[in-house]
């Protein structure tokens, strides 16, 4: 199909429920099908709907590898993905079929970032243990030695993927007096490692022994998969902290698990997990990690400007042009 044949109105399929706002005006502008009651797709419906979509619109909870591909129908020529991450998609797979594959990049850097220091701060400073103290009716009142945490101001936080939400996080924690650390494949600029005062590492392990707070914020990929095994675990100082809003299969999370049980790492903040929604129960068990349902960019100005980019995606693309947030991973 050449750009010109592209259909004026396309059939979108929409796996979840999004936005109102958005679905009305995807409807607006598209032949769309959307998923009023938002029950997650199962292998045939997501088969059914990118055997007759001309663009499929999933989110991180669609598994579109490819084997669902090869079920595609002549028309589907665009995956426009409600989010960041495209870890859930065989790009490669759509590359080879001609597939043009978009996200939602940008949008959500300072919710997640925001959610990244709710994290940093709640797990030293014992925020989830307090609040079920209280809820248990367990509180007894103040005293000298009653629940101590530990201070943040004047640690070490090591950020794993200086991207744009690696950098919001590193300037939100200079405002609370953490000294930034990075490890990125690539050294920052100067100048934006001078305004963050941030210390590149360009070896993982050497960063991961010397900080105290280690923070995720690379995407998931084949390289990145356990990137936080049992090694790296062993390397980190009993007092670390780790905490990941990122993908939950950037860490061996059977490994985290062995290390937090062992208290060779002090606790850990989780926003994402390895098998979601699963949670290892042993997890649940511990007071020294908090838990959190992928909440990262779940803000209502988030999901709309999400939404916004999405239908952006559908019309430079049904306009015959690039859509602007392709992702190239695997494009010449
Ligand atoms: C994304 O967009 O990839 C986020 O993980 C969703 O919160």
């Amino acid at each position: 199909m050449t750009a010109s044949e592209r259909p004026r109105r396309p059939k979108v399929i929409v796996t979840r429920r999004l936005p109102e706002s958005v679905e009305t005006r995807l409807a607006e502008l598209f032949d769309v099908e959307l998923n009023l009651d938002d029950t997650p797709f199962d292998a045939a419906r997501l088969a059914d709907a990118v055997a007759r979509a001309d663009v499929l619109v999933p989110t991180l909870t669609d598994e579109i590898d490819g084997a669902l591909l090869d079920k595609a129908g002549a028309g589907l020529r665009l995956v426009a993905n409600f989010g960041n991450g495209t870890d859930h998609i065989d790009l490669q797979a759509a590359r080879r079929r001609g597939i043009i594959v978009t996200n939602t990049p940008g949008v959500l850097t300072e919710d997640t970032a925001d959610m990244t220091m709710g994290l940093i701060l709640s797990v030293p400073r014992r925020l989830a243990e307090g609040v079920r103290l209280i809820l248990d009716g367990g509180w007894q009142g103040w005293s000298p030695c009653h629940m101590l945490g530990h201070r943040i101001t004047g640690k070490r936080l090591g950020i794993i993927g200086m991207g744009r939400i690696g950098q919001a996080v590193a300037a939100r924690a200079r405002a609370f007096g953490l000294a930034v650390h990075y490890h990125n494949r690539r050294r920052l600029p100067e100048a934006v490692e001078r305004g963050l005062e941030a210390t590149w590492w360009p070896t993982l392990d050497a960063m991961v022994s010397r900080v105290d707070i280690i923070s995720i914020h690379c995407p998931h990929t084949p390289d990145t998969h356990h990137l936080i095994n049992a090694e790296r675990l062993r390397l980190m100082q009993r007092h670390v902290y780790l905490i990941n809003t990122a993908r939950g299969e950037v860490v061996d999370e059977a490994a985290l698990i062995d290390a937090l049980q062992d208290q060779r790492i002090a606790g850990a903040g989780l926003d994402v997990f390895e098998h979601e929604p699963a949670v290892d129960s042993r997890l649940l068990a511990m007071p020294n990690v908090v838990l959190l349902p992928h909440l990262g960019s779940a803000t209502f100005e988030g999901r709309l400007a999400m939404g916004e980019k999405v239908i952006a995606n559908i019309r430079v693309w049904s306009d015959g042009h690039r859509p602007p947030d392709q992702v190239l991973e695997g494009w010449a």
